[in-house]
């Protein structure tokens, strides 16, 4: 009998037979060449090498550049965590600070706490019960009142799908002589669709993009695309401060096939995928079940299912289980699923399905306003400190050590560095989190 739990897990997963509502955007179809995974190499004479890039890799990056539209493009084999982490540290200047979106993935708020980032917290607004976006006067505002900021740093589209005002922000931005950096993780295919929303075309100055996510790539396959040549000067450099020294070839190759397949057919598979997906968002609203409003993108499905009495993550997932489909998460009021051509039509039927079974009321609750926890020490003094791991009812007036959040989506409810209030508290416990790394008191 044979001990390989990770395999015989992800086999016994495969053999569910659930249609993927998330990542990798692939969806695990044959889509790449059988023998991707016998050309695992390393940088060898012939297969230059990611960070020093002058061979191939470099022609891979200039061909990606092309197709985003960028100034220059980085590959990343350790997904859009690093391009982050490189994008953050080419834009922080010293002694300057960072306006960072609240909901802000915690690769960020960990990148700033290593980088020595100062974040000033921008909130989003106009979400009803979805997260919000990060409104133009709110950047307009932040930026009168700190003088001292060197990028504006927003996530769009969110998980939910809504997408900030790109154009307008990187208006204000540049009108101030700020940079604007924008986490588009869950939007490298923006690009590709009728209207280009992807941020580099509407302004924005670099934009991390995690392509294993929407696009047919491998896991960990992604970009930073740079439009201002500004941040292009040591860009590698600050790649390789964070990135590991053995990119995965085969992840880098999928990147490669990627861009080849949207050059010839990708681009209108992306497309009819959207008129799909907006046939199943017309269902959802007929059924009541509230959408995010606004701008959104047209491939991200994301329902309130609360009103339709389906509350709580395990029961929402056992539902879609139960018509054979697997979310990309559930948050207790809300279920989001992630599209790509690489969903069959068999797939699209499964969801509307589960999705016609359920009859919601067509309104949902606003979120409460966001009030930001009380700051005792800033991130990165948080996670140097000496730290231990406490129960989360016990940890009520203590300094949080790390980001603190369910994942997906990442999002930290405190960051490092706050202090742990009731409210945490009371999120954290529904989401299912027991224990948080506290810095150690004096
Ligand atoms: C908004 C957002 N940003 C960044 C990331 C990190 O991306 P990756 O997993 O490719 O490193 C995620 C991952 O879920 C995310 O949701």
């Amino acid at each position: 009998m044979k001990d390989i739990p990770i395999y015989q897990t992800l086999t016994a997963h495969r053999e569910q037979n659930y249609a993927s509502f998330h990542t990798p955007g692939h969806k695990n179809a044959a889509f790449f060449p059988a023998d991707l995974l016998q050309l695992d190499y390393t940088e060898l004479p012939d297969t230059d090498a990611l960070y020093e890039a002058s061979g191939v890799l470099r022609q891979a990056e200039e061909k990606l550049s092309q197709l985003f539209g960028a100034q220059r493009t980085l590959i990343s084999a350790g997904g859009c965590t690093l391009a982050i982490q490189t994008m953050l540290s080419l834009a922080r200047r010293k002694g300057r600070k960072m306006l960072l979106a609240r909901n802000s993935h915690r690769s960020a708020v960990n990148a700033c706490a290593l980088l020595g980032i100062e974040p000033v917290w921008l909130l989003p607004q106009n979400g009803g019960g979805f997260t919000g976006t990060v409104q133009p006067q709110s950047v307009e505002q932040a930026l009168e009142q700190h003088r001292d900021i060197a990028a504006c740093y927003l996530t769009s589209p969110t998980y939910y799908g809504e997408l900030s005002d790109i154009r307008t922000i990187a208006d204000i931005c540049h009108r101030h002589g700020v940079y604007l950096l924008v986490d588009n993780a869950h939007g490298s295919h923006l690009a590709f669709l009728a209207d280009n929303l992807h941020p580099i075309a509407l302004g924005a100055d670099a934009s991390a993009c995690s392509l294993h996510k929407t696009l047919p790539v491998l896991t960990g396959g992604a970009v930073l695309n740079i439009a201002h040549p500004s941040l292009t000067e040591g860009a590698k450099e600050a790649m390789m401060l964070f990135g590991s020294t053995s990119p995965s070839y085969p992840v880098m190759a999928s990147i490669d096939y990627c861009r080849d397949y949207l050059q010839r057919e990708g681009i209108s598979a992306y497309r009819e995928t959207a008129v799909r997906v907006l046939a199943v968002k017309q269902l959802a609203q007929r059924q009541g079940l509230p959408q995010p409003t606004g701008s959104c993108d047209p491939l991200r499905i994301a329902v309130h299912t609360a009103c339709a009495g389906l509350k709580g993550c395990e029961t929402q997932t056992a539902h879609f289980h139960q018509y054979g489909v697997e979310p990309e998460f559930c948050d207790g009021q809300d279920a989001v699923f992630i599209c790509t051509p690489f969903n069959t039509e068999n797939d699209f039927q499964r969801l509307e399905t589960a999705l016609a079974a359920l009859q919601g009321t067509g309104t949902c609750e606003p979120l409460p306003p966001a009030v930001l926890p009380q700051r005792q020490l800033s991130p990165r003094e948080a996670v140097l400190a000496p730290a231990e791991t406490v129960p989360l009812g016990e940890s009520i007036g203590r300094v949080a050590a790390d980001s603190v959040c369910p994942c997906p989506p990442g999002i930290p409810a405190v960051v490092p560095g706050e202090v742990i209030n009731e409210q945490s508290i009371q999120y954290l416990s529904g989401a299912g989190i027991d224990a948080v790394r506290c810095v150690v008191r004096k």
